[in-house]
């Protein structure tokens, strides 16, 4: 039988996961099944281990669960540890294990945009479990001055504590959203504005090389200032593609190489 994967989550309908790794297999010449698997909101726990007990090989976490799955693994990398939240899940020896590929997600998807992280300054626009996530493999990446941007200042700050010491190459700081100034190579916003409608407002003293959001497929405010400067943008798809293509090299030991599938 072939390895059986799903990705849990609530909603779960509009995931793309199934169709990018079923993508992956075919490339790689891997057999394989993906299923979505919708749990109930206070249902995680049950469905995760019912697939597990059944033989699955590996699941994909998708929001609301991925802090829930981190308090469940037994065994976690050091970059889910620091993001204090878990994507991918497998079982080893009995042992449930998780890691967290959304940041390297990220990174692999700007590089293979070409565009450049070693000794960067980035600004990362919002404060919340998606910015939580890409800070460490974004240092990793050589990124070496990251300034954390939020409308909530404090969420900011508590961020850049918390972060602070596990990152000792880069230098972190928090800022608020009012007070958006400055030169950055790079800017990504990680907000979830993009997705409720909301406009991010870019003032005139804020200069930046490159933009890259988040979310992808929705009108983004962000991404149209940045255009409007003749700025080069992604939306977020890439990084979507990137951790998928980091989840399936955890489960299967071959990656697909990201330009294929953008
Ligand atoms: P996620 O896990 O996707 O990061 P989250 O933890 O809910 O989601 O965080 C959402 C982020 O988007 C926060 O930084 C939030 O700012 P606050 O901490 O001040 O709430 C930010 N955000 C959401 N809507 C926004 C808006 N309209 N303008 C600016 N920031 C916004």
């Amino acid at each position: 039988m072939s390895k059986q994967f799903a990705v849990i989550g609530h909603p779960i309908e509009q995931s793309r996961s199934p169709e990018l790794h079923q993508a992956f297999a075919q490339k790689t010449g891997v057999e394989l099944s993906y299923t979505k698997r919708l749990a109930p909101l206070d249902g995680f726990e049950a469905s995760m281990k019912a697939f597990f007990a059944a033989g699955g090989a590996g699941m994909n976490v998708t929001i609301p669960f991925k802090e829930q799955a981190f308090a469940e693994c037994h065994v976690l990398t050091e970059r889910a540890q620091i993001a204090k939240a878990v994507n991918t899940l497998w079982m080893q020896d009995g042992q449930l294990y998780g890691d967290n590929t959304d940041g390297q997600g990220l990174v692999d998807a700007i590089q293979a945009l070409d565009w450049i992280l070693e000794n960067t300054s980035i600004l990362i626009i919002g404060a919340g479990g998606a910015t939580r996530g890409v800070i460490y493999p974004l240092v990793q990446a050589g990124v070496r001055n990251i300034v954390i941007a939020n409308r909530t200042l404090a969420r900011a700050e508590q961020l850049v504590a918390d972060l602070r010491e596990k990152v000792p190459e880069a230098s972190l700081a928090a800022i608020s959203l009012n007070d958006l100034k400055g030169n950055f190579d790079l800017v990504i916003n990680a907000t979830s504005a993009s997705l409720s409608g909301d406009a991010l407002i870019l003032p005139e003293n804020l200069h930046f090389k490159y933009a890259y959001e988040m979310a992808y497929g929705k009108p983004s405010s962000f991404l149209d200032q940045a255009k409007s400067r003749g700025i080069p943008t992604s939306e977020g798809y890439g990084m979507l593609v990137g951790q998928a293509i980091e989840a399936f090299y955890i489960w299967n030991g071959l990656k697909p190489s990201l330009k294929d599938f953008l």
